[in-house]
């Protein structure tokens, strides 16, 4: 099995991604931490802490940054809708909503931990960033991130940047510089990872989970014509299943000011630090393998 650590700002697709994290028994999910991104962080919180409850899982879940590092906060409620979580019903809003401190149970959770864990980052990248930077010595204890964002030459917010790094590419650039192994699962594969009509149908079909995912994909204002977009699902899909992504070694720098804030900058020809690479970027994926893995995820979901 593989431990994982979920930071997470849910949001739809974000959802998705910790529902298959919560029910896959090959991944052994230690705590969910959340951040502003989609909504705001009182909202993705309780949303982490429904899903929880949900699948009555016994996972913590710890309440994180409320803004980016330097850049103003914009949520993305047009994309996810007001509450983040919209069109299923999951019963009693939770109360006891934990307090900002995200960072500490990060450090404390990965420092108890004897291997190291890996990180999934689904939402930007702000408590990552506060955490490498206050407590450096974490580094060691963590194999890899393997974070949901940028992309090589396209964007979802500008012409040039994918949302969680544009939300804060400050923090974006702490990740990329922090020597730690990162996988960039970003819009080179998400766009193409669409789930399509027929999967939805299937997954509709599935079961209470199903039906509860069913419900909130119907509000996910990213439709394409080829189906819509599981951008934070492709995170645990590359974990599960990296036979279904190919991935080429690149130096990633970001972009933080002017017109491309926010761009991921992938050094292409490879020639300008010195052989060096920091990331592995997904570059493409086997759509149709990604609808079927999709598909068998959901019938492992226990709810
Ligand atoms: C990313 O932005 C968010 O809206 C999604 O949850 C995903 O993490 C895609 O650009
Ligand atoms: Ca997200």
């Amino acid at each position: 099995t593989t431990k994982i650590i979920m930071d997470t700002d849910p949001g739809i697709d974000d959802a998705a991604a910790i529902s298959v994290a919560i029910n896959n028994p090959e991944i052994e999910l230690e705590l969910i931490t959340t951040v502003a991104g989609n909504v705001t962080v009182d909202k993705t919180t309780k949303n982490a802490m429904k899903l929880v409850k949900f699948f009555n899982a016994d996972i913590p879940v710890a309440g994180g940054a409320e803004q980016p590092l330097i850049k103003p906060f914009e949520d993305a409620a047009r994309v996810h809708g007001e509450s983040g979580m919209p069109g299923y019903d999951f019963g009693a809003e939770p109360t006891n909503i934990p307090v900002n401190n995200a960072v500490d149970v990060l450090y404390h959770t990965i420092m108890a931990n004897d291997e190291p864990i890996v990180l999934v980052p689904t939402g930007s990248y702000t408590n990552i960033a506060v955490l490498l930077t206050e407590h450096p010595d974490v580094k060691t204890k963590i194999e890899k991130i393997v974070a949901m964002g940028g992309a090589i030459g396209m964007g979802n917010m500008t012409s040039a940047a994918e949302f969680n790094v544009f939300t804060d590419p400050h923090a974006a650039e702490i990740l990329y510089k922090s020597g730690i192994p990162v996988v960039m699962v970003g819009l080179d594969v998400t766009m193409k990872a669409l789930l399509t009509q027929s999967t939805l149908d299937t997954v509709k079909s599935l079961g209470k989970a199903g039906e509860m995912l069913g419900a909130i994909f119907n509000h996910y204002y990213e439709g394409n014509e080829g189906g819509i977009p599981m951008h934070d699902v492709n995170t645990l899909a590359y974990l599960l299943k990296p036979e279904m992504y190919k991935t080429i070694p690149y130096w990633i720098d970001v972009v933080t000011e002017g017109p491309a804030n926010g761009e991921t900058v992938a050094d292409i020809r490879g020639a300008y630090h010195d052989g060096k690479t920091n990331a592995e970027v997904c570059v493409d994926i086997d759509a149709d393998a990604f609808n079927a893995w999709f598909i068998e995820e959901v019938k492992k979901m226990n709810a």
